[in-house]
């Protein structure tokens, strides 16, 4: 049968579909119709389409799902990167020399910027990204923040409570009413989740409880900033509040995970989403994904492409440092940064490839997966399905 929209994909040589967890045919090719996979199985079995693309033995993957990123901002951080490198530590507080540029730069620049931004992970293989506020912190600045945001997504994350601004120093109090008061009923419109950076030198506990309570009653559904820099509360904050994910999970006590493996892996449960790029881009210690796993914990990998902490914006760069620093298996890596990400995104659509799936979907200059970490630092995403239209 012929589609009237159809584009088949055949001579694949490895097909990524995580249909029910890792999944992947070899030999296979695969049919859009329109905005959706229509099917997939062996080459030879192929329906016929109006359409033809020859993957001439490459692989083919669904697009990789970024569930963590703060893309709305001004100015660079080079400098501070570089003294880092030279040994400085990283500091929470670097977040409000972004803040302060933020704030100076016309509309025009933010959306510039993110353009750029969201341009390089299509590139890349990004397909799904969320997208956070953060770096406005006053009432104007992060509905601006949230309405540029939605522009290039619609998972849009309030992060208000990355920290307390310079001019509320001496009033935490006050700055916790704005966050959860005007500030959350401006956003929230332009927003479909909350986020709380719960560390040390930001929000402690009952901060970030109080922040998620009042973004829940908005109707925003929680995500957390946990365990970055040292061990802390975030992660039992998150799974308490029914967290889509806690993310970073770079210092963890038994509890943690134990509260993590608890909460289940069903679509409702609390997702550990490691940054490996922060690690990188910090210079600290990276998660114990193994413990993770053998927990039974669902993870996701991501790339929080922001200017203080890591600057990446590349997917493919963090399933690489995952299979190498973190021990994942390559599978599990690829995993992570598809299906996983769509966890954390509570996205059904997203991160597989299976019949009625969005066609969201990379051809790898490579025969199978593995070349993502074998390869490091190749740019090997050659073309790029988004909703069934070719984008590159
Ligand atoms: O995810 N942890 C808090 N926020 C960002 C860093 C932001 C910054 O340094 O500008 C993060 O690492
Ligand atoms: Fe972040």
């Amino acid at each position: 049968m012929t589609h009237p929209h159809s584009t088949l994909i055949t001579g694949i040589g490895e097909l990524v579909t995580n249909e029910d967890g890792w999944t992947a045919l070899t030999g296979a090719a695969l049919v859009i119709e329109d905005q959706t996979v229509a099917w997939t199985g062996p080459a030879g079995s192929a329906p016929a389409a109006d359409r033809v693309v020859d993957a001439a033995g490459r692989a083919v993957l669904p697009g990789f799902v970024d569930s963590h990123a703060h893309l709305v901002f001004a100015g660079e951080r080079s400098a501070e990167f570089a003294a880092r490198m030279a040994g400085t530590p990283y500091q929470a507080g670097g977040i409000r020399s972004t803040v302060a540029a933020t704030r100076g730069a016309p509309d025009e620049v933010l959306r510039a910027n993110l353009a750029r931004l969201t341009r390089e992970m299509l590139a890349q293989g990004t397909t799904t990204l969320e997208c956070k506020s953060g770096y406005g912190l006053t009432v104007a600045d992060e509905a601006r923040a949230v309405a540029l945001a939605a522009e290039v997504t619609p998972e849009v994350t309030f992060l208000g409570a990355h920290v307390v601004p310079p001019e509320y120093e001496d009033d935490r109090a006050g700055y916790l009413d704005l966050v959860c008061g005007p500030m959350l009923t401006a956003c929230a419109p332009h927003a479909r989740w909350v986020d709380v950076f719960c560390e040390q030198g930001a929000f402690d506990a009952d901060e970030a409880r109080a922040v998620l309570a009042a973004g829940h009653a908005a109707g925003l559904l929680p995500r957390v900033h946990a365990n970055q820099l040292g061990p802390g509360p975030g992660v039992q904050v998150a799974v308490a509040a029914g967290a889509a994910a806690a993310d970073h999970c770079t210092y963890l006590s038994d509890a943690d995970v134990d509260a993590l493996a608890a909460s289940g892996t069903g679509f409702s449960g609390t997702v550990a989403t490691l940054l490996p790029g922060v690690e990188f881009s910090t210079r600290q210690p990276y998660p114990d994904a193994r413990r993770l796993l053998a927990a039974g914990v669902t993870v996701a990998l991501a790339t929080d492409c922001n200017p203080g902490s890591c600057f990446t914006s590349s997917m493919p760069l963090c399933v690489a440092l995952a299979v190498r620093e973190m021990r994942l298996t390559t599978q599990e890596a690829v995993w992570a940064a598809t299906a996983g990400g769509a966890r954390a995104l509570r996205r059904t659509d997203v991160g597989h490839l299976g019949v009625g799936a969005r066609a969201d979907l990379i051809l790898l200059d490579g025969p199978s997966h593995t070349y993502l970490a074998y390869r490091p630092g190749v740019p090997l995403v050659r073309a790029v399905w988004r909703s069934g239209h070719r984008e590159l």
